[in-house]
């Protein structure tokens, strides 16, 4: 996993619990926290540092993972606007991650490794996505495509009748998307 996705992780902690919770997570993954953003690191990095973070927290693993993805999205919104400008809702900016921004993503942190989503365009009213990876992220999926709502004025419901998490072999995610602003 590229450096970049831990120094979103410390700003998130740091952010919403503060400085010394950042260290706690730290101190009980036994990791020293120096992550360069072009760097790239051991996903057992980022497990651990989740795993820490739901033991000192005390909510599940998949929430804190769900709660990263929203807390990224701004984030990534902050530092390439150029991804987030040329659309006017959520389902056109996701509608370019296999195109555009992963590919993106890709050129900017090289040895990225960014899934590539099937999608089911057939209804207007939801969107299907397929996801599959060994490092079987979709609640980071979740929390991107929450935060991508919200960042359009929209909120976000996403029902997942397959999940890797429990024995599929992908996930499906169907996502609703209605206008709150
Ligand atoms: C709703 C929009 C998005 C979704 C659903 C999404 C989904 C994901 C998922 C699930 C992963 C985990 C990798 C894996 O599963 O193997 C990932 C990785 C990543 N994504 Fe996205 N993403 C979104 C938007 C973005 C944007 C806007 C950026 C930045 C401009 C971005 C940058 C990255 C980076 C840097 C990684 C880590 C790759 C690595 O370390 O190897 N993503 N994304």
């Amino acid at each position: 996993m590229k450096g970049i996705v831990f120094n979103l992780l410390e700003q998130s902690v740091v952010a919403d619990h503060g400085e010394d919770v950042w260290e706690e997570l730290l101190d009980v993954s036994c990791l020293d926290g120096v992550y360069t953003s072009l760097g790239s690191y051991p996903d057992e990095d980022l497990f651990a540092l989740v795993g820490a973070a739901a033991s000192v927290l005390e909510v599940r693993s998949d929430d804190v993972v769900r709660w990263f993805g929203q807390r990224s999205l701004p984030l990534f919104a902050e530092r390439y606007p150029q991804l987030f400008s040329r659309h006017v809702d959520a389902r056109s900016f996701v509608l370019t991650l296999n195109e555009i921004i992963h590919p993106e993503v890709r050129k900017l942190y090289p040895g990225a490794i960014v899934p590539e989503f099937g999608f089911d365009t057939s209804d207007a009213d939801w969107l299907g996505m397929d996801y599959y990876s060994p490092r079987k992220l979709c609640a980071f999926a979740e929390g991107l495509l929450i935060g991508a709502g919200e960042h359009y004025g929209q909120t976000v419901t996403i029902d997942q009748p397959q999940c890797m998490n429990r024995g599929d072999r992908e996930c499906r995610m169907n996502i609703r998307f209605s206008r709150t602003r």
